[in-house]
């Protein structure tokens, strides 16, 4: 049977591009012929009733806007069966039939059991600053993110160098080193520290100290959030080597601001891909750019993806010390 009425809503954290998504699927649909309702804050929204009906104006000129006009939450009642029961009952009552679900993991895993426990067709779109999703090479939202950070970290480089200092600088991605890896690349950073990989507080001053002795003086280490706090890894090496250290954390600035090209037209692009799968039957897919061309994997398999490139990433920063 065809469908007449779909849904969109943005969960979890925000990220730059997530607009031009919700602009992809809006206008996607009217030109199918379907009636689009947009569900604010996340699923919070589905249990609290909070839905709104979208036309073509609604999503004028966001393309270029960071954020999400639909806002978005982290749902801690979506996560018991009784937050579920009632976020079905609001789709129902507003006879929204499939819906399309912008986020990270944690939104896919929603998303994965509207689909699978209660027959919602769902479709995921990867809208994440953190790059950690399987079935794509991109999220919506990390290339802004890097280059958000790199803007600020290009900065510190002039006063790092001119005051001949230690910078701790540390990036988001709680799990993940995505953002650290691509700005310690892209800044020219000495060292990195991530999640994913051991650290060696030890091997890291004796470089320092080394380095010194040659006459470097001015060192940039990134740190991601979750492998460890700037404040600490500033204060060790300078305990460590009695050298002058700073630090920055950069926060949420890296999950605002204008969305690259890159984010808008993959946003766009996999807005459209979303729409088109509902309209074929499909439900408990994740859509995304794999070298160059639209990819479909199960939800199941799309929470959740090591860096393929951390260990080559890691080699050059070393190389290029
Ligand atoms: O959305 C992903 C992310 O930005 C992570 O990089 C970060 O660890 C987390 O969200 C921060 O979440 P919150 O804004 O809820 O503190």
């Amino acid at each position: 049977m065809a469908i007449k009425k779909i849904g969109v809503l943005t969960s979890g954290g925000d990220g730059p591009g997530m607009n031009a998504a919700i602009r992809s699927v809006v206008r996607c649909s009217l030109s199918n012929g379907l009636e689009v309702s947009g569900i604010m804050r996340g699923y919070q929204g589905l249990i609290d009733e909070e839905i709104i009906r979208l036309n073509h104006r609604s999503v004028s000129n966001i393309i270029n806007r960071g954020g999400t006009i639909l806002k978005t939450a982290r749902s801690k009642e979506f996560k018991t069966e009784e937050g579920q029961k009632q976020a079905l009952a609001t789709l129902k009552k507003h006879s929204i039939e499939v819906l399309v679900v912008i986020g990270g993991d944690g939104s896919y895993r929603g998303a994965q059991e509207l689909s699978e426990k209660y027959n919602i067709p769902t479709i995921g779109l990867p809208g994440t600053i953190d790059n950690d999703l399987c079935g794509t090479d991109q999220t919506i939202g990390c290339n802004t993110a890097v280059n958000t950070a790199l803007e600020s970290i290009d900065k510190i480089r002039d006063t790092a160098h001119s005051m001949e200092r230690i910078f701790v600088i540390e990036v988001m991605g709680n799990h993940s080193g995505y953002i650290a890896l691509e700005v310690a690349v892209g800044a020219g950073a000495e060292d990195v520290i991530i999640p994913e990989r051991p650290f060696d507080y030890d091997l890291l001053c004796q470089n320092i100290l080394r380095g010194n002795k040659l006459g470097k003086i001015s060192w940039m280490i990134i740190v991601a959030e979750g492998a460890a706090k700037a404040y600490d890894v500033s204060d060790t090496i300078k305990k460590m080597t009695g050298l002058e250290t700073r630090f920055v954390v950069l926060g949420h600035v890296q999950r605002g601001g204008t969305p690259v090209s890159a984010d808008r037209i993959l946003a766009t692009r996999l807005g459209a891909q979303a729409v088109d799968l509902l309209m074929k039957g499909e439900s408990g897919k994740a859509v995304g750019v794999l070298q160059g061309e639209v990819n479909v994997v199960d939800l199941s398999r799309a929470c959740k993806r090591e860096n393929d490139h951390i260990d080559e990433y890691l080699e050059l920063i070393k190389l290029l010390r």
